[in-house]
């Protein structure tokens, strides 16, 4: 991993011990938005950046992965989200086969990473065909029109893309 990435994971781990105390009324709006937009029946989630794993334990499906770089994270994601494979990975090199999974879900990740575009293309390449993404990522850093530049050079079809009402992140869901 490059510097920049190895300094934000430092970062996170530092931040793993209070995270929720001081993010989950946050972070739990959005997957409110999020859940609603995922197609009922995905079999295989990925939850891409997946932190302290609070999402993780709201998705329903029979195969649910979450990724995180920050080994501190994980750590405490492994505490609370019982029967989800949990993979420390970069989210630009991910190691799943092209069309590994229905629904890919990415929450405030996106603002993190050297360059979005690269990211949402790795995202792409692990969906299946028909397969739908929902993302997020802070507005103070990025706009909405860029998040769906990054999707539509990805080769996914926007579905829809908005704010994400009192919050701090825009959103997009995407189809490939
Ligand atoms: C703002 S937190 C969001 C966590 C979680 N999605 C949530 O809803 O609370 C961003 C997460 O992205 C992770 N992250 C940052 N850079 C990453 C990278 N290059 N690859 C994978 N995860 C990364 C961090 O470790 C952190 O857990």
């Amino acid at each position: 991993m490059v510097a920049r990435k190895l300094e934000l994971m430092r970062r996170y781990d530092e931040t793993a011990g209070f995270y929720d105390r001081r993010y989950e009324d946050t972070q739990r709006a959005k997957y409110r938005m999020i859940t609603k937009n995922l197609p009922r029946g995905s079999k295989r989630i990925l939850d891409l950046g997946c932190g302290t794993g609070m999402f993780l334990e709201e998705l329903c499906a029979e195969f649910v992965v979450g990724v995180d770089a920050s080994p501190e994270m994980l750590k405490v994601a492994k505490g609370r989200a019982r029967g989800v494979a949990l993979v420390r990975a970069d989210a630009d090199a991910l190691p799943f086969a092209d069309g590994s999974f229905d629904a890919v879900v990415s929450v405030t990740l996106l603002q993190n990473m050297p360059n979005p575009a690269v990211t949402v293309r790795e995202v792409a390449r692990v969906l299946n065909l028909g397969g739908v993404t929902v993302l997020t990522v802070l507005k103070r850093k990025y706009s909405r029109e860029e998040l769906e530049k990054w999707v539509k050079q990805a080769g996914m079809k926007l579905i829809d893309s908005g704010e994400i009402e009192g919050n701090e992140d825009i959103f997009c869901v995407a189809k490939l």
